[in-house]
């Protein structure tokens, strides 16, 4: 009989399903369970390596319930045959949403409003209180126009901005139009942006790709919004530029160092930190991982995963 493990709790018609293909263990006492494991439901958390693959010799596929799969060694699963799914799509919505709020919280400084509100600093309507930037007429980047920066692309227009965007894959000239998306070098995207929004995966050509040089390079008064992975961006780099300029802002919900976050972050009044939760709406969440489970037990019976990660 099919074994499946699980690294998370699953809901209900999620488990449900795997049962069907077979027992499930987990999440208590999972890495306990591995050896006679034929699949893996797990998240970014859970490091998937070559020394977890050798404790599960049985393993068929590893079906992550999120769209990254840095934490998965690609290769080894290769090697072993092993199938790797992802969850796609069903998350798009959830985080281009975040990012609005993020664009929003850091431009209107929502954060630092709040906090003097609950401090009991509120004393009243102030002409020159809190005062942030205006959206509308200003220019929104986008690096990265795959789902979720398409998705954050649509949004824009809603606001009035304007969108710039620099992409490995360029979009077609239909696509282009349809979003009022302008294709520009990555120079000009730093250039031209009054609020730059990362949406590409993390990878070896774009790990750090906004370190030194390219904050140095963004427009002055411009905000930064990381929602994809946090080493996209060289964190110490940030703060200094958050410090000195020319950064005005920042919204992050995802940092280089899960948990940790890089010294000094946490006392910069303009940047807004949440706990990498872009995927986080209950919808969501049931979504991926009831694709994770799908995926799992397609393979489990032999079928082609839904979503199987690209190599
Ligand atoms: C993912 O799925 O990779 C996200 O970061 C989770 O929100």
């Amino acid at each position: 009989m099919a074994k499946t493990v699980t690294t998370f709790p699953l809901p209900g018609a999620a488990a449900a399903l795997l049962r069907e293909a077979g027992a499930l263990a987990g999440p208590g006492g999972w890495q306990g369970e591995l050896g006679d494991a034929d699949a893996l439901v797990t998240i970014l958390t859970e490091r998937v390596d070559a020394a977890l693959l050798e404790r599960a010799p049985r393993l068929r596929v590893v079906a992550n319930a999120v769209a990254g799969s840095e934490h998965v060694d690609l290769a080894a699963c290769r090697a072993r045959g092993i199938v790797v799914t992802n969850t796609p799509d069903v998350l798009t919505d959830a985080t281009a949403d975040l990012a609005w709020a993020l664009i929003l919280a850091a431009v209107r400084r929502l954060p630092q409003a709040e906090r003097d509100l609950r401090a009991g600093g509120f004393h009243g309507w102030g002409f020159w209180d809190y005062l942030g930037g205006d959206l509308g007429g200003k220019t929104l980047g986008i690096f990265g126009m795959g789902r979720i920066g398409r998705a954050v692309a649509r949004r824009a227009v809603g606001f009035g901005m304007r969108v710039v965007y620099h992409s490995r894959t360029r979009l077609t000239e239909d696509e282009e139009r349809a979003l009022g998306a302008e294709p520009v070098s990555f120079a000009g995207l730093l250039a031209r942006s009054d609020v730059l929004s990362l949406h590409a995966p993390l990878t070896e050509e774009t790990r750090h790709v906004i370190g030194v040089e390219a904050l140095a390079r963004m427009r002055p008064g411009s905000f930064l919004v990381n929602t994809a992975r946090g080493a996209l961006v060289d964190e110490a780099a940030l703060v200094e530029a958050l410090r000195g300029g020319p950064l005005a802002g920042a919204g992050l919900d995802v940092y280089e160092r899960e948990p940790a976050l890089a010294p000094g972050l946490l006392d910069l009044p303009n940047a807004v930190l949440l706990p990498h939760v872009g995927s986080a709406t209950r919808e969501t969440r049931e979504a991926m991982a009831m694709l994770a489970a799908r995926n799992a037990h397609a393979v489990l019976l032999g079928r082609p995963p839904l979503t199987p990660v690209a190599r």
